[in-house]
């Protein structure tokens, strides 16, 4: 794997290699890099997890991490995203992670540029570190993607992390049914209610409403969304009994989920956390490797 920028660009033996050594590094695997890497996470939206968990794998990698701050650089002179990418490499960096605001960014780092990258986010478009790390919490619980049943609840049509995983887990055969208010529906074909999700879902995956990619204030008030399409309490206890909640987060907690519910038992959000990092050690070691 050259790049990481798409799941569509990922075949299913591809996705296992990743999940697999995301498995082996979780059991303390030493890595399998021929020497040190400088790496730089290039984050032009915010983010907690994805470049903390990033932080944290490239420091388990040993590999060196160039700080940069994307308010400080010289973008904010104007210097385009290729210049950016391109100054990098000259220096000597050998791959970044990149979160951006616009979908497919990549495209204009497609030629020209050789060093390994990883999308760590694209505007509404995919975000494939999310929905690898979100795989390697569901193959953990269950085993298997065949004929799972994943609800993917929420702000479809702005999510990439909806985009990312109903690419991905149906590839790998599992079942991927939308719940979502028609405004955020896009294109694709949604249930009308929870109840024909909570019966048979194995996989609840809510969606953070992601008001930053609204275009006008206009929608649903916290407890309008929270009736309609948060995970309440009451919702929750009808749940099969080995069912599981997920959640890219950050929360809104009492919107897209009871707060009470964050930590519940059926809860695999903090799960997904911790697995990000050993996903991003799996990727990184992937990348560099294929690239040097
Ligand atoms: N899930 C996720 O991408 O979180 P951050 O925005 O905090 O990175």
């Amino acid at each position: 794997m050259k790049n990481l920028l798409s799941m569509n660009d990922l075949h299913p033996e591809e996705i296992n290699r990743i999940l697999q050594r995301a498995e082996e590094f979780e059991h303390n695997a030493t890595p399998n890099l021929t020497r040190t890497f400088t790496v730089a996470n290039l984050f032009f939206e915010p983010s907690t997890r994805t470049k903390m968990s990033f932080e944290m794998a490239e420091r388990k990698l040993g590999l060196h991490v160039l700080p940069f701050e994307a308010s400080t650089s010289s973008t904010q002179k104007g210097e385009t995203l290729y210049d950016t990418v391109k100054t990098l490499e000259s220096i000597g960096v050998d791959a970044v992670i990149i979160r951006h605001e616009e979908d497919g960014y990549y495209h204009q780092l497609s030629s020209g540029i050789d060093l390994g990258i990883i999308n760590g986010g694209d505007g509404s478009g995919q975000h494939p570190t999310q929905s690898l790390l979100d795989l390697y919490t569901i193959k953990q619980e269950f085993g298997k993607f065949d004929s799972l049943e994943v609800a993917i609840v929420g702000d479809i049509a702005h999510s990439r992390v909806a985009k990312s995983n109903a690419q991905a887990l149906t590839k790998l055969g599992a079942n991927v049914t939308f719940l979502c208010p028609k405004e955020w529906q896009g294109d694709i074909q949604a249930e009308s209610s929870w109840d024909q999700i909570l019966p048979k879902a194995d996989v609840i995956m809510l969606l953070r409403v992601q008001h930053e990619r609204h275009e006008s204030a206009k929608g649903f008030s916290k407890n309008e969304y929270h009736e309609q399409y948060g995970l309440t309490i009451e919702r929750y206890k009808q749940l099969k009994p080995a069912a599981i909640i997920m959640h890219p987060a950050p929360v809104n907690r009492d919107v897209e989920i009871a707060s009470e519910l964050v930590e519940s038992e059926k809860s695999r959000i903090f799960k997904q956390m911790h697995n990000g990092v050993f996903i991003r050690m799996a990727i990184l070691e992937s990348v560099l490797k294929e690239r040097f």
